[in-house]
């Protein structure tokens, strides 16, 4: 048995995998907010750079990986793959659990996988300043690393409720030489609006991305860059499930069960994409995206035409929502909240090619309490998500006495989320009254 499956840096992936090449269903396209007529890739460009808007559009099975991203991702890739042998014991499962450690990355997430990407083409085509808004700050300091990495300027608007809960993110973000902005803010028409309604308004990643859009396109020297959600940022995840895939390989493994917490959709999509054109191949595998119950895009939302922000400026997506004006709760886990999905992830839903579960609060932090006893490490409440449907599902299997192998996307570790855990340990965060799986673990947690 192996802890750990480790690859060389010679095996980070040279291309990244484009699942619309596979799907046997086309998505439907972007609209433009104004016209409602398909957006153009020249409708883009006041925004984005032509290779990423070529990349979003694009039909092709493999987009080569340039070397000078492959050069500064083998800085934290390829990520290990970590059999969670001690949480296995601990559930007394026949499962065999596998996470992928995103975590492993010097911000702390996935969220670097795209930005180094974003960062380099937009470079390439000239570009000196990149705006961006930030949930739980894991993507705004993402970013921020990724300009510091080409010599570019970043500035981030950072949620509220964020910006205050999480203050090391932000001076993590300062680090790296990013402009770190409060959302909604005074500095955009966008976010005066709002505070004019609501002077105490927490903020969420719809409003904080009308803030940096509007910035953008109000500068010539500026460009923007989203942190999940479009075609482009999911395939620049694939790298996360094509690793995956050769160090099951490796271990003489198959997935059963693949999971990743859902926000926006790309650390899902980044592990599952490649798994799902083996199911398209007809493989058998259940592949779960996980959502908080007080956000539930997937599970409860409509699948419609929407804004991706709140003041409506963004192309209209075919996607999962609650509302472009929805606000969530605040909640722990502030990279969850967000009223939409990816329009690939949502067109996987619709057909069933995936499976979408929401979860509470505290289930989530204890079955993330419960990992660390376990494996050491510490989720991110975000990816506590994941590990909490990789505990469900690990129970099933012991119930229905089955060895599963459940692979799950540790999207970020919780370093830096210490509030969020002391509030849970001092009973703060509102206990389930429908969930009782903490008297099945068999272990005291
Ligand atoms: C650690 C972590 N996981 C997951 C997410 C959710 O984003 P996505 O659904 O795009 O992976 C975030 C967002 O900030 C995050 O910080």
């Amino acid at each position: 048995m192996q802890k750990k499956i480790v690859l060389s840096d010679k095996e980070i992936p040279q291309f990244y995998y484009n699942l619309q090449a596979d799907l046997p269903f086309s998505l439907d396209p972007p609209l433009h907010p104004g016209t409602r007529q398909p957006v153009s890739p020249e409708d883009l460009t006041a925004i984005f750079p032509r290779a990423l808007i070529e990349q979003e559009m694009s039909g092709l099975r493999e987009v080569p990986i340039p070397e000078d991203i492959r050069r500064v991702y083998a800085i934290y890739r390829p990520t290990p793959l970590i059999r969670a042998t001690e949480l296995e014991k601990a559930l007394n499962t026949p499962a065999r659990i596998y996470f992928k450690h995103e975590g492993a990355s010097p911000v702390g997430s996935h969220k670097p996988n795209t930005a180094i990407a974003q960062a380099y083409y937009n470079k390439q085509e000239g570009t000196r300043r990149l705006v961006t808004e930030t949930g739980a700050g894991q993507w705004g300091t993402a970013l921020a690393f990724a300009c510091r990495t080409f010599g570019m300027e970043c500035k981030v608007y950072m949620v509220k409720v964020s910006f205050d809960q999480k203050p090391y993110r932000k001076i993590l973000m300062q680090v790296y030489g990013a402009e770190v902005i409060a959302s909604p803010s005074v500095f955009t028409k966008a976010g005066r609006a709002i505070l004019e309604k609501d002077p105490n308004c927490p903020g969420s990643l719809g409003i904080a991305i009308s803030e940096a859009v509007e910035e953008a396109l109000g500068r010539t020297d500026t460009k923007y860059a989203l942190g999940s959600v479009l075609n482009h940022v999911l395939m620049h995840q694939t790298v996360i499930g094509l690793e995956t895939r050769i160090q099951l390989g490796l271990a003489g493994e198959t997935a059963d069960v693949i999971i990743g917490c859902h926000g926006g959709g790309s650390n899902f999509a980044g592990l599952a994409f490649p798994f799902i054109r083996d199911k398209i191949n007809g493989a058998k595998i259940d592949i779960i995206a996980v959502e908080p119950e007080s956000c539930p895009t997937l599970t409860q939302g409509k699948l419609e035409y929407d804004f991706g922000d709140t003041a409506g400026m963004t192309p209209l997506l075919k996607m999962y929502t609650l509302g472009h004006d929805f606000i969530p709760p605040s909640i722990h886990a502030g990279g969850l909240r967000y009223h939409g999905a990816a329009p690939l992830v949502s067109l996987l839903k619709e057909h069933g090619l995936i499976r979408a579960e929401a979860v509470s609060e505290s289930s989530i932090f204890r079955s993330a309490v419960l990992f660390a006893q376990a494996e050491g490490y510490i989720p991110a409440p975000e990816s506590a998500h994941a590990v909490d449907m990789a505990i469900r599902e690990a129970l099933k299997a012991r119930e229905e006495a089955k060895e599963k192998v459940i692979v799950f996307n540790l999207s970020g570790h919780g370093l830096l989320d210490m509030q969020s855990y002391q509030a849970y340990l001092m009973g703060n965060v509102a206990e389930d009254a429908s969930d009782d799986r903490n008297r099945s673990f068999g272990i005291a947690c």
